[in-house]
């Protein structure tokens, strides 16, 4: 996808395809500047009454004089509009548009601009979606594989606020270039996205975007002691790797941040194994290390000046004959010892020990992020991530940033309450606190690991993925934490 920006007179731009938004009075937007007689051949249309007055219902019309094809899109009342109606609008165009023989877009934005909608975040929300709806599965088929949108978009801005309008552009190209990283290794099979996989797109990326990138194989990992982490990849013969990226780009004295990845590439629930049916879906487990690198990428393309660790500990989670037992009392690099009664909550296992070795880099903030629990699901379904931390200021940050990027979380609880359910006879904690607000007891197994730096966990178990027909990665939460850090940058 090319997006390019113009400023010049509306009607000197040639294009094969133009979208304009049509309001409540069945009228075009913003039609001052177009061609009249266009303007008065598509208002004639638009009293016929062809277009739903649904907000977001596209046609296409042809043979216009002006233009070739216009894509007509209903907005209403162009001032009420909201950004996550405008995002849904942006995703109907594009969807629009995969029917319709074209190499190039006009997309005038100053119609959809308001008080809830700048100028940055229209132009921003615009790339967004284009790039967002127009991904496509890097499939295995060999046969039908379907062919790639490839259309250039120009984006048509007439006002002051052209530096925001570009860094709208870029930021959003950003975003979604890192966010289909995360889509892309969410989508692959278990059986090529291993641990060893992961490492290796690591390498890729610290060499694209001068990270430093360290890996910890099985023997490393065993001398840091990380004895949690290894409990879980005993039941696989494909090896643990233990993977750091560092993006050192701010103030030197400036503490970093720290984003950590659950990176369980298959979770079969270990000796406590789940049932079969949709078990292949346990590929995504992966979804917090994909978030991880996809928002490094989106770092690496802006260069932000701020200094960000990624860290993640990757595995399969697999029955075996050496797998871990329900029972198993296992020693994690913190010293704590926890007692693993059900070998299904792997994600915190290997957290655990991902939190304790992130206190070395003597962090700011950090926050990981992990398809940790089907309670999760249960709880929010499939719009919010669950948001839990034990510093409020961060919370809010978090949740400000998630609405700001369209990729929403909620705040739970993390009260002391909640804490004896972890209690276990015979070790320091237990690694499950049954049914009764299982999101909870998982975030606060972590808690027991974040107790030295300011700390947030994003339950993604219910946002990353998408199940049935549309079966797939979503590439979220990356929107939430690049804006996060690109606030963080003062951009
Ligand atoms: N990876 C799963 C959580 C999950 C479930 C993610 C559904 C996405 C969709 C996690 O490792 C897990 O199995 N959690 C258990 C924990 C339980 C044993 C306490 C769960 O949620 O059932
Ligand atoms: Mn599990
Ligand atoms: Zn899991």
């Amino acid at each position: 996808m090319k997006v390019n920006i113009k400023t010049d007179s509306i009607t000197k731009i040639s294009t094969d395809v133009i979208t304009l938004g049509v309001d409540d009075k069945n009228q075009i937007i913003d039609s001052s500047k177009l061609d009249k007689k266009s303007v008065s051949y598509l208002n004639n249309i638009l009293v016929l009454g062809d277009l739903s007055e649904m907000l977001g219902s596209s046609r296409v019309v042809h043979g216009d004089h002006f233009y070739s094809k216009v894509l007509l899109i209903r907005i209403g009342n162009p001032k009420k509009l909201s950004p996550t109606q405008f995002y849904s609008a942006i995703l109907s165009i594009t969807n629009e548009l995969k029917s319709l023989q074209f190499k190039t877009l006009l997309l005038p934005i100053n119609q959809f601009i308001n008080s809830s909608l700048s100028a940055h975040a229209v132009a921003e929300y615009s790339v967004r979606g284009l790039i967002d709806a127009t991904y496509s599965v890097n499939s295995l088929k060999t046969l039908n594989k379907g062919k790639k949108n490839i259309f250039q978009t120009t984006i048509h801005y007439d006002g002051d606020e052209l530096s925001q309008v570009k860094s709208g552009i870029k930021h959003g190209e950003a975003v979604m270039v890192g966010g289909n990283l995360t889509k892309d290794l969410g989508n692959l099979p278990p059986n090529i996205c291993t641990p060893k996989y992961l490492a290796s797109v690591a390498t890729k990326l610290g060499k694209e975007y001068k990270f430093k990138v360290n890996i910890l194989d099985q023997k490393k990992i065993e001398k840091f002691k990380m004895g949690s982490f290894l409990a879980v990849a005993k039941g696989s013969r494909e090896e643990p790797r233990f993977i750091t990226m560092e993006h050192n780009k701010g103030p030197k004295n400036q503490k970093p941040i720290v984003l950590v990845g659950k990176g369980i590439t298959f979770d079969a629930g270990g000796i406590s194994i789940k049932p079969s049916a949709d078990m292949d879906e346990m590929k995504y487990d992966m979804g917090g290390a994909a978030s991880v690198m996809g928002v490094m990428k989106t770092v690496g393309i802006l260069n932000l000046p701020l200094n960000i660790i990624a860290i993640i500990p990757s595995c399969e989670n697999l029955p075996d004959g050496l797998a871990v037992k329900p029972g198993d009392i296992v020693t994690s690099m913190s010293g704590q010892t926890i007692e693993i009664l059900n070998t299904d909550a792997e994600g915190r296992l290997i957290l655990c020990d991902a939190l304790t070795y992130a206190e070395r880099y003597k962090p700011e903030t950090v926050i990981d992020v992990a398809t940790l629990t089907g309670a999760c699901v249960i709880g929010l379904g499939h719009h919010a991530t669950g948001l839990f931390s034990n510093y409020d200021p961060l919370a809010t940050e978090l949740e400000e940033a998630g609405i700001r990027a369209l990729d929403k979380a909620w705040k739970m609880p993390l009260w002391e309450e909640y804490q004896p359910q972890l209690n276990s006879n015979f070790a320091d904690m237990a690694n499950i606190g049954g049914r009764a607000g299982g999101s909870i007891t998982a975030a606060c197994f972590l808690s027991r690991f974040a107790k030295n730096f300011n700390w947030a966990h994003l339950d993604i178990a219910g946002t990353a993925w998408k199940s049935g027909k549309e079966k797939g990665s979503t590439g979220r939460p990356v929107p939430l934490l690049s804006q996060f850090l690109i606030k963080r940058a003062g951009k």
